[in-house]
């Protein structure tokens, strides 16, 4: 996998400053990072774990025998770390979650070092840091990102740390009996494409099913809810989303349901052949940053080699987005069920 931005100006700080990059028999907590060759080198020095959430950034982890914790349950105690390592992504709400949690992980003294990209705002949590009560700050700038780092205070300002420390847990949807932890697609509202799938989706969806990146599991709730399926598997590489669904949808767990889920990287992973009779999906068309075909693409394959034969593919994309061709590549019929609102529904029968 191609070094990030964020890999390259943490290896680059560690590199930089000895007092980090040095270090020996530290208790260090990374929320979010990445394989690297800094984390790598510093866990074998020191006692290091990682909070990520998605599963080929955490499936790189552990391939370089760093230990990674896919959520945040289990006895975490305060002031335990000597270090926390928090490596920005582009959602504001995590990011604090992220800085606030590691703050109260960490102990009076200890270090809190932070790292991102320019693009995706670093600069403005330097301010962050100094509004809860940090002291000083070191920064080191290179490659578009900035890292900075501070010694924590006995002066934070508790109020702010239990305010951010708030936004990793689910919150309630207006409007909806759904769920969401921030920075999940759509944390805030339903999305209108999956509304508009939803509208357009048969009043009978029989046998097992699937949810291609299921995010808080909107399109699984609404097909129940609506008993219009009764066996779903819904599937996301991000390991918060599968929690919360399963948190949604735990509502419809009985004994005449089937309803599971699954952690998996849909354009790596490839769903068993000819396993399912149906599927949906708003496939993302991001990656970190930039517009990206590829991963809608490589949903619509894996969706096609899972379906059974006569089994049909739903879903909803933003009308500008390239899909027909790879659908039409891959299914045997593909039929357009609508366009409005910037949106468009498929239906395509393997
Ligand atoms: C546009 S959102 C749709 C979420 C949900 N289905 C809805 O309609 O609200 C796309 C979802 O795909 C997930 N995703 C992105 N890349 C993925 C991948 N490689 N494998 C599995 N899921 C992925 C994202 O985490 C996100 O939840």
């Amino acid at each position: 996998m191609a070094e990030s931005l964020e890999t390259k100006i943490l290896d680059y700080t560690l590199g930089q400053e000895a007092s980090l990059g040095q270090m020996t028999g530290k208790t260090i907590f990374v929320m979010n990072g990445e394989a690297g060759k800094g984390l790598k080198s510093l866990s074998e020095k020191n006692v290091l774990k990682v909070y990520q959430t998605h599963k080929t950034a955490y499936d790189a982890l552990r391939e370089d025998k760093i230990m990674a914790h896919y959520d945040m349950r289990g006895d975490f105690i305060p002031d335990s770390h000597d270090v926390i390592m928090v490596c920005l992504s582009k959602n504001k709400q995590e990011n604090l979650f992220h800085i606030g949690f590691g703050l109260f992980l960490l102990k009076k003294g200890g270090t809190i070092l932070c790292y991102g990209r320019n693009d995706f705002g670093v600069t403005s949590y330097q301010k962050v840091l100094k509004e809860v009560g940090m002291g000083e700050l070191n920064t080191a700038v290179k490659y578009k990102s900035r890292a900075f780092w501070a010694e924590k205070t006995d002066t934070l300002d508790a109020t702010l740390l239990s305010k951010w420390i708030g936004y990793g847990t689910f919150n309630r949807i207006a409007d909806t009996q759904l769920e969401a932890i921030p920075g999940l697609f759509s944390a805030d509202k339903i999305d209108k494409g999956s509304v508009l799938l939803c509208e357009h989706l048969p009043k009978n969806l029989d046998k097992m099913g699937a949810d291609f990146g299921c995010g808080y599991g909107f399109l699984s709730y609404y097909i129940l809810s609506q008993g219009i399926a009764n066996n779903i598997v819904c599937i996301d590489n991000d390991h918060k989303a599968v929690d919360c669904a399963r948190q949604n949808l735990n509502v419809f767990i009985d004994g005449e349901r089937v309803i599971t889920f699954q952690w998996l990287d849909l354009v790596r992973d490839m769903l068993p052949k000819a396993s399912i009779s149906w599927a949906v999906m708003n496939p993302p068309f991001h990656d970190d940053k930039e517009e990206n075909h590829a991963l809608g693409q490589a949903f619509i394959k894996n969706a096609s080699q899972a379906l059974k034969k006569g089994g049909t593919l739903y879903m909803v994309a933003n009308a500008h987005l390239p899909y027909e061709k790879i659908l039409a590549a891959n299914f045997s019929k593909v039929e357009k069920l609508v366009e409005k609102e910037g949106f468009k529904v498929f239906a395509a029968t393997v």
